[in-house]
């Protein structure tokens, strides 16, 4: 027979019990963690949100209550009165643990299936089964953690963007495509049939026209959605600090999210330090292969083409430029070690991965007979090596425009190698802007040139003329926000002319038919003052990932999805009745097979 809750009044949590409270009467609620039963003693744990609390049942003196408790299983709910007393022994490992509940009472609210997993921080369960029962999954301590550091960080976030003066302003869910470089959900439209909404990518349009609306400073805490491949630091559906100034200079942004991060960190007991460093992209890409780089490890990368004469470079089918780097102490690597990197290499897309060690004997290459001893010398030197260090040189295997290929797959392999050999400092907090990227980039897969950023990007005025001639020249005025290797956020300073708008439009391609009917409204509203504006959007997720000391977004985020894109726990996506496909005038058709 279970008990009603009635009148009963909990009067403390469980985790904030201290030797204080030694004497008083305590009521509490919460979980059976554990049960062990002595015999004429028996002890519950009991969980809440807070912690735990060791509670005491005695056979002798509370034969009830002892009685009630034999029933108790892991995780029923339960409410437990009695008093607090002192422990003889305290339990270093729990926070209430110099004190026990002496139980008088014990009333069972609820019981509890046997649970899959065990309610406890170290389980081993597949990620699989804990977003299943994410329910279980969440009442385990470390998720409790991570939300409640969300939850305080987006707090100080929403302070300290009042503090400067923003206003937080609510855009549409419904509304019409946001180019941001994904596909789009689609919403139908019952009442207009064949139409659709799209739920939003990112607010972009709709912060640059409260811009022109004279908001002013806009921010807000914001979901976006796009449905993209999944990794460990994308969802379909995340959050955004979305941020929009007018009349902005770079470092005015720049100023506001330095003050962000700084707060945010601290929120987690973690010093930053403002200003933040700024790299140029094209430093940033020849120095660590990345547009992302973790800076908390030099191992950085030089171009050393020259060390290879064309002879070897046609023997080796080498086109681009080669990029190297020294990892340290790594010249004791083996033959078999030095093939898996060479495999690493091809498996992305290099031609070939050279090696120079700087072992006691001298140098030793296996390009050696190719360039020559003078070349390998110049090659160590290059890279700077130091004793019982190995260079790594690679080529890549395909040139991709405006792309430093080789760099690239150089960045990869400094991140690999940087791993395991153990030179990444995980206690450092490296920020970085990065600026100067171009404005556009090459697709391979549409041949085509498309917004490095989105659209509404601004251009480099001295660029502006070279927009149709040599548009792989023109630079754009945006920028990222870089921590140990991840893109926290990215911005720019926007195209606030109507003109230079379209310009760019048609260079992307768009007919006028085309950008009238996807951007005609923003056209429009951009001819009626518009004043120069800037901002920025950082990933919240992210932020709350790096700071909590997470490897994937999906630990800090309550229900999230799989990397195949499902809700495991509501079974989402899911079939939907016939009926509510008719009333939106949608059929569902046979899936194309591959081939066709
Ligand atoms: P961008 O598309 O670069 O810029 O997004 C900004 C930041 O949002 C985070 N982010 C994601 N986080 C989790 N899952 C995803 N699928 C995902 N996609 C992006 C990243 C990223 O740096 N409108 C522009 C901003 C602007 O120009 O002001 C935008 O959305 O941390």
């Amino acid at each position: 027979m279970l008990d009603f809750l009635g009148n009963l009044k909990r009067t403390h949590y469980c985790g904030e019990l201290r030797a204080t409270d030694d004497g008083r009467d305590a009521l509490v609620m919460g979980w059976v963690a554990k049960r062990r039963d002595l015999g004429n003693l028996l002890f519950l744990d009991i969980r809440d949100r807070t912690g735990i609390v060791q509670v005491v049942f005695n056979k002798e003196t509370q034969p009830e209550a002892h009685a009630k408790a034999e029933q108790a299983r892991s995780e029923f709910v339960v409410a437990v009165e009695g008093k607090v007393i002192k422990r003889q022994k305290a339990n270093p490992e729990l926070a209430s643990g110099e004190v026990e509940l002496v139980a008088s009472k014990l009333h069972i609210l609820n019981n509890a299936k046997t649970p899959p997993f065990p309610i406890e921080d170290e389980i081993n369960a597949a990620e699989e089964t804990r977003l299943r029962f994410r329910y279980l999954d969440l009442r385990r301590p470390k998720p409790h953690r991570n939300l409640a550091l969300r939850h305080r960080i987006i707090l100080e976030i929403r302070k300290v963007m009042d503090e400067l003066g923003f206003i937080e302003v609510e855009t549409p869910m419904l509304t019409r495509s946001t180019p941001e470089g994904a596909r789009d959900f689609l919403v139908p439209s019952r009442v207009h049939h064949g139409q659709f909404y799209a739920l939003p990518q990112s607010p972009q349009i709709f912060k640059q026209i409260l811009m022109i609306a004279g908001l002013d400073k806009y921010f807000q805490i914001v979901k976006c959605f796009r449905d993209e491949d999944q990794r460990a630091d994308r969802q379909l559906e995340f959050t955004q600090l979305d941020l929009e100034m007018s009349f902005p200079r770079q470092e005015d942004i720049f100023h506001v999210i330095e003050q962000v991060m700084v707060r945010a960190c601290a929120v987690a007991g973690v010093k930053a330090s403002a200003p933040f460093p700024h790299l140029l992209y094209k430093d940033c890409i020849r120095k660590y292969g990345s547009d992302k780089p973790d800076m908390r490890f030099g191992m950085e990368l030089h171009e050393v083409t020259h060390c290879f004469p064309e002879e070897a470079k046609q023997k080796l089918q080498i086109e681009g430029n080669v990029f190297a780097f020294a990892a340290p102490g790594a010249a004791g690597y083996s033959r078999k070690q030095l093939d898996e990197l060479t495999e690493k290499a091809k498996s992305l897309h290099a031609r070939g991965a050279y090696f120079v060690k700087v072992t006691p004997e001298g140098l030793t290459s296996t390009v050696e007979k190719l360039i020559g001893p003078e070349n390998v010398k110049k090659l160590a030197e290059a890279c700077g090596a130091k004793a019982a260090d190995l260079v790594v040189a690679v080529s890549a295997k395909e040139q991709i425009k405006g792309t430093e290929a080789a760099a690239l797959i150089a960045g990869q392999l400094r991140l690999h190698l940087g791993e395991a050999l153990g030179v990444i400092d995980k206690s450092q907090w490296k920020f970085l802007w990065l600026t100067g990227f171009p404005l556009f980039e090459w697709s391979e897969a549409d041949k085509t040139w498309v917004s490095a950023q989105h659209p509404f990007t601004g251009i480099v005025d001295e660029d502006l003329e070279k927009l149709e001639s040599a548009p792989w020249e023109v630079r754009s005025k945006g920028y990222d926000l870089v921590l140990n290797g991840y893109e926290l956020g990215s911005g720019s300073i926007r195209i606030h002319r109507q003109d230079i708008q379209e310009r760019l439009f048609k260079a992307l391609g768009l007919t006028e038919e085309q950008l009238r009917r996807r951007f005609g409204f923003f056209l429009d509203a951009l001819t009626y003052g518009t004043p120069p504006h800037g901002g920025i959007a950082l990933g919240i997720d992210r932020v709350v990932m790096l700071l909590a000391g997470e490897k994937s977004i999906r630990e800090v985020i309550a229900f999230a999805k799989t990397t195949a894109a499902q809700d495991l726990m509501a079974e989402s996506p899911s079939n939907v009745d016939i009926e509510q496909l008719d009333q939106l005038g949608i059929a569902i058709q046979e899936k194309k097979k591959a081939a066709e």
